[in-house]
């Protein structure tokens, strides 16, 4: 058996900080002992292996329940696959990943799952999971998603946007509630009146309007709080549990306070980039804001603080990324003279648990909030706790021994994710991970890559452990 001790770290998790050392025996955490404590002790004579964590915090890996590596989308795919992209988020402290396999009209929901299985086999640094996406409800489809649930798959995104690729009207949408709230699935929701959004698009476009920061200017944040109360409201006539990925607005988040006041099971999730860009961004000269070209989009910062507030609250319950990459050069590149045609998405795997703790260092949440938003709470949500998302004995030695004192300068040049840019270029941060472990293996290490494609597996979820 493989032993090793993290020795002399502050464990954060979402529950506590203790000054404990973590025994690691092969793939899982074996036992916590307070520091200076006799088991400690008694650790240090054993002979394990050690990893010194003097100075430095040890917290759960990343958990991040929202990416999309080799997804065709726009006319192009994401510029990561599931190799780069696994690797990027080892190197950001992030050890699992919860992607989205899609259904297309037309096609069974398992063809797409199927689809994903394959590109992701033996292909990733660390361990994965899938959501499904169904953009065909149909009768056959209801019945796919209880087998689904099943394997492992509990979770199913459906589109209010995107009309004619991934959208679905009303009346599917509370089929598929109605049928996850029979089965246990949870519905994730992209909260866009994608059908209205068309119309100002073409508007837009017929008057000339073609820059990036008309992509914001369509997508309003009135028609994300619309589709966000709509979704709520279907949510509550199926009886089922709803899940709002990358809400941007306030009036959005609004939606939700509202509805998490009366007790509902209403989830929210906003992304880093709604927390530190906005408008700004899009507007950026020369073609730039296509860089910041995603949906939900930007918003102006004023939306900020609120998003902020929300996360504390736990309005917001959940920062996950939207990984979705493509290259400013021959990608983004497409929606020259026609912002509608920029593929949406936005690379972040690599930065999302940095960016979190620079949220710590100025103040916007706590240390032990920090852990719950971007590592506990999703693994919760997602049924995958608490093999995922804290450290405890018989968890999966997923770890990072998190340097809080480490500054970085967050560039493209230096970043591990393929694609040519960052959203985040000459941004100061504090802190960093050091080493991290995948299941007991150390990936990361002072600068080293060692992980290796195919070290992560696929994990099956159970259904949401975060229902009130
Ligand atoms: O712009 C985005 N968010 N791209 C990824 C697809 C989605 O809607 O999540
Ligand atoms: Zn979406
Ligand atoms: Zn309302
Ligand atoms: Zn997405």
């Amino acid at each position: 058996m493989a032993r090793t001790v993290i020795r002399g770290g502050l464990v954060v998790t979402a529950a506590e900080e203790v000054e404990a050392d973590v025994l690691v025996e092969d793939d899982k955490v074996a036992a916590l002992a307070l520091r200076g404590s006799d088991t400690a002790r008694t650790w240090a004579d054993s002979g394990a292996d050690v990893i010194d964590a003097a100075g430095h915090y040890v917290i759960p890996g990343g958990v991040d329940a929202h990416t999309h590596m080799e997804m065709p989308f726009g006319g192009t795919e994401s510029a990561d696959t599931f190799e780069t992209g696994t690797r990027a988020a080892a190197w950001g402290g992030t050890t699992t990943i919860v992607d989205f396999a899609i259904q297309r009209p037309g096609q069974a929901v398992r063809d797409g799952v199927d689809a994903w299985m394959a590109k992701a086999d033996d292909q990733c640094a660390v361990d994965y999971s899938f959501h499904a996406i169904l953009s065909d409800v149909n009768e056959s489809s209801l019945k796919e998603m209880d087998v689904l649930v099943d394997e492992g798959i509990t979770s199913f995104k459906l589109f209010m946007a995107y009309p004619g690729v991934f959208y679905s009207d009303d009346g599917q949408i509370l089929r598929a509630m109605q049928r996850g709230a029979a089965n246990g699935a949870l519905t994730m929701m992209h909260a866009e009146n994608g059908i209205a959004i068309d119309v100002l698009v073409e508007q837009a476009l017929a008057e000339g309007r073609t820059d990036p920061r008309y992509h914001g200017e369509v997508r309003k944040a009135l028609l994300e709080s619309e589709a966000t109360h709509r979704a709520i409201q279907l949510a509550r006539v199926a009886g089922a549990p709803l899940y709002v990925v990358h809400v941007s607005a306030n009036e959005a988040v609004e939606e939700l306070s509202r509805a998490r006041a009366k007790g509902l099971n209403v989830f929210g999730e906003t992304c880093p980039q709604y927390l530190f860009l906005s408008t700004d961004n899009l507007a950026e000269p020369d073609f730039e804001g296509a860089k910041y070209v995603c949906s939900t989009p930007l918003r102006p910062k004023e939306h900020q603080e609120h998003l902020w507030r929300a996360l504390r609250t736990n309005d917001l319950s959940v920062v996950s990324t939207d990984h979705c990459p493509f290259c400013f050069s021959g990608q983004k590149d497409m929606g020259r003279g026609d912002f509608s045609k920029i593929p949406n998405g936005m690379p972040g795997v690599e930065n999302r648990m940095d960016l979190l703790h620079q949220a710590v260092v100025d103040g916007h949440i706590s240390r032990r909030r920090w852990i719950e938003i971007a590592c506990a709470t999703p693994a919760r949500m997602f049924g995958l706790y608490p093999r995922k998302g804290t450290v405890s004995p018989g968890a999966d030695a997923d770890l990072v021994v998190y340097d809080p004192a480490a500054e970085q300068v967050v560039s493209a040049e230096t970043h591990h994710m393929n694609v040519d840019y960052s959203a985040y270029e000459g941004r100061r941060l504090t802190g960093r991970a050091r080493t991290v472990l995948s299941r007991g293996r150390v990936v990361v290490d002072d600068g080293a890559y060692l992980g290796e494609a195919g070290h992560g597996r696929f994990v099956p979820r159970s259904t949401c452990q975060y229902l009130v």
